[in-house]
C-alpha cells in the first residue's frame, strides 16, 4: 500500500483549496441570489453567515480532515467514528459521500457547457444578431435562448434531448476530469489549479474591466452594481433572504460537502490550517464578491438597462451566463474573444469544483478498500457519468437535486461535522486541532463561536427550513 498523498507546496495547497471553493456558484449562482433576493440586503446576511458559521467551519472542516487523513482516513465515516465512539457516527458520516456525489452528478453536466460554449464562441459559432433587434430585450435574447435549448435539449416534453455536441463536451470534460484525477493530488490537482486559478483570475479581471467600461444609451454598468449594492433595510425581515444567504454560503465555500475534508486530509501532522483556510476563503470571496458580482449583471444593466437586466437574473443562472452575457459579447469588437473568455474562466472555475467533489469518493474507495488511485477514479467516473443521465434526460431533476443534496443535507450535515468535533470529540481537543502548527493563533472568541454560535445558527436555519419551505 502506498503512504498517502500530500499536497507539494502551500501555495498549491492554497490555489487547490480555493479552486474547490471557486466555482460555478460564485459566477453564476451567487449573481442570482443576490438579484433574486433583494439586491444589496442580501449581502447584509451573506456576511454575516460568512463571518458566524462559514469561517468557522472552514477552520472545523480542515482540522477534522487533517484529523483524518494522519490516521490514514481521507473521508468522514471512518473520520467521525474516530471522533465519536458512537454507532452513529459513521452513518451520519455517510451523508458526507451522498451529498457531493449527487452534486457531482449534474454538476459535471453543466461545466460540461461551458468547455461547449468557449469553443463555440472563439470559432464564432454562436448567433450574431444584429443592433436594430437590441429595442426590445426579448427579442435580442430569443436566438440565444433558443440555441442554449437546442444545445442542451432543455424544453418541452417527457424527456430532454441534448443535441450530439452537447453529449460529446460532456464525455470530453468527463475525460478531463478522469485525466487530473487519475494524476493524483499533487500531480494532478495541484498542478492544474497553480495554472487553473491564476488563469481565471486574470481573465476575470480583463471581463470586469471591459465590462465597467460599458456604455449604451440603454444605461452603465454602474448602475448594475448600484442595484446590486444599495441596502433595501425594509426586507431584512424576511427569513427567505436569510435562508438563500446561507445556503449560498456553504455552497460557495464547498462547505457541508465533505470535499474540504477530503482535500485536509492530504495535510500533513503540523501543516498550518488557521492561516491557510482563511486565505483559500479568501479568495473565494474576491472571486464572489468583487469578480462574480461585477459581470454578468452589470454587463446586462449597461446593455439592457437595469430592469432587464433584473429580469434576466431573475430567470436563472442559465440566461444570465449562457444568454445574455453571449447576446452581449455578439455586438461588441472582439466579442468572441471575450465570449471565450467568460466561458473558459467557468471551464476552469468548474473543473478546478469538480475534481474536488469526486474526490471524497474516490478518496473513499482508497482509503477503506484499498483500492488503487486509477481504479478508484475509473470506478466513480463511470458511475458518475451513468447517474449523470438523470439530470441529462429528466426534467426538473436538476432543481430536485439542487435542493436535496446541495442544499438542504449540506447544512444538517454541517451541523452534525460541528457538533462531533466540538461536543462529542471535546471542546479543547478540538480548538487545540486547529490551532495546531497555525501561523496565526485563532481569537479565543471563535471557541464560542464553533461552540454555541454556529451550532445554533445552523439548527435554527434548519428549522426554519422545514417550517417554510417543506
Ligand atoms: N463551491 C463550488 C462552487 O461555488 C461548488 C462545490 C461544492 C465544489 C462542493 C466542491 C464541493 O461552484
Amino acid at each position: 500500500m502506498a503512504p498517502r498523498e500530500h499536497w507539494a507546496t502551500r501555495i498549491g495547497l492554497i490555489l487547490a483549496m480555493a479552486g474547490n471553493a471557486v466555482g460555478l456558484g460564485n459566477f453564476l449562482r451567487f449573481p442570482t441570489q443576490a438579484a433574486e433576493n433583494g439586491g444589496g440586503v442580501f449581502m447584509i446576511p451573506y456576511m454575516i453567515s460568512l463571518v458566524l458559521i462559514a469561517i468557522p467551519l472552514m477552520w472545523v472542516e480542515w482540522a477534522i480532515g487533517r484529523y483524518g487523513g494522519v490516521r490514514g482516513h481521507g473521508t468522514t465515516p471512518a473520520i467521525f467514528k474516530l471522533l465519536w465512539n458512537h454507532p452513529l457516527a459513521k452513518y451520519i458520516g455517510v451523508l458526507g459521500l451522498f451529498v457531493p456525489f449527487v452534486v457531482s452528478c449534474y454538476y459535471v453536466y453543466i461545466e460540461s457547457w461551458t468547455l461547449g460554449y468557449a469553443l463555440l464562441s472563439l470559432f464564432g459559432a454562436l448567433p450574431h444578431p444584429s443592433t436594430a433587434e437590441l429595442s426590445s430585450p426579448e427579442a435580442y435574447l430569443a436566438p440565444f435562448k433558443e440555441f442554449l435549448s437546442q444545445y442542451t435539449g432543455m424544453g418541452e416534453g417527457p424527456f430532454y434531448h441534448p443535441s450530439y455536441l452537447a453529449y460529446f463536451f460532456f464525455i470530453l470534460t468527463i475525460v478531463l476530469n478522469i485525466y487530473v484525477l487519475i494524476k493524483g493530488i499533487s500531480g494532478g490537482i495541484e498542478r492544474l489549479a497553480k495554472i487553473a486559478m491564476p488563469l481565471l483570475f486574470l481573465f476575470a479581471i480583463i471581463l470586469l474591466v471591459r465590462v465597467l467600461t460599458l456604455e449604451t444609451p440603454y444605461g452603465t454598468a454602474v448602475a448594475g452594481l448600484n442595484f446590486l449594492w444599495e441596502p433595501k433595510w425594509s426586507e431584512l425581515a424576511n427569513p427567505k433572504i436569510w435562508l438563500a444567504a446561507a445556503g449560498q454560503v456553504f455552497f460557495t465555500l464547498s462547505l457541508g460537502f465533505g470535499a474540504i475534508i477530503t482535500y485536509a486530509s492530504y495535510l500533513k501532522r503540523n501543516d498550518d490550517i488557521t492561516l491557510s483556510a482563511l486565505t483559500a476563503s479568501s479568495l473565494n470571496e474576491a472571486a464572489e464578491v468583487i469578480l462574480g458580482a461585477s459581470i454578468a449583471i452589470p454587463a446586462a444593466a449597461a446593455f439592457f438597462g437595469v430592469a432587464a437586466a433584473q429580469a434576466i437574473a431573475a430567470s436563472g443562472a442559465f440566461n444570465l451566463a449562457f444568454v445574455s452575457l453571449p447576446a452581449i459579447f455578439a455586438n461588441i469588437p472582439f466579442g468572441d474573444i471575450f465570449g471565450f473568455l467568460w466561458f473558459i474562466l467557468l471551464f476552469f472555475a468548474g473543473l478546478t469544483s469538480s475534481v474536488a467533489i469526486t474526490q471524497p469518493i474516490i478518496a473513499f474507495l482508497q482509503d477503506e478498500f484499498r483500492l488503487e488511485r486509477k481504479h478508484a477514479v475509473l470506478a466513480t467516473m463511470g458511475v458518475l457519468f451513468s447517474i449523470a443521465h438523470v439530470a441529462i434526460f429528466l426534467p426538473g431533476s436538476l432543481d430536485e437535486m439542487d435542493f436535496w443534496a446541495g442544499t438542504f443535507f449540506v447544512v444538517v450535515f454541517a451541523l452534525c461535522e460541528v457538533l462531533i468535533f466540538f461536543w462529542a470529540f471535546s471542546p479543547s481537543k478540538a480548538w487545540a486541532e486547529i490551532n495546531r502548527g497555525g501561523f496565526i493563533k485563532l481569537p479565543r472568541i471563535f471557541f464560542y463561536i464553533m461552540k454555541y454560535v454556529t451550532p445554533v445558527f445552523l439548527f435554527l436555519i434548519i428549522i426554519w427550513w422545514v417550517v417554510t419551505i417543506l
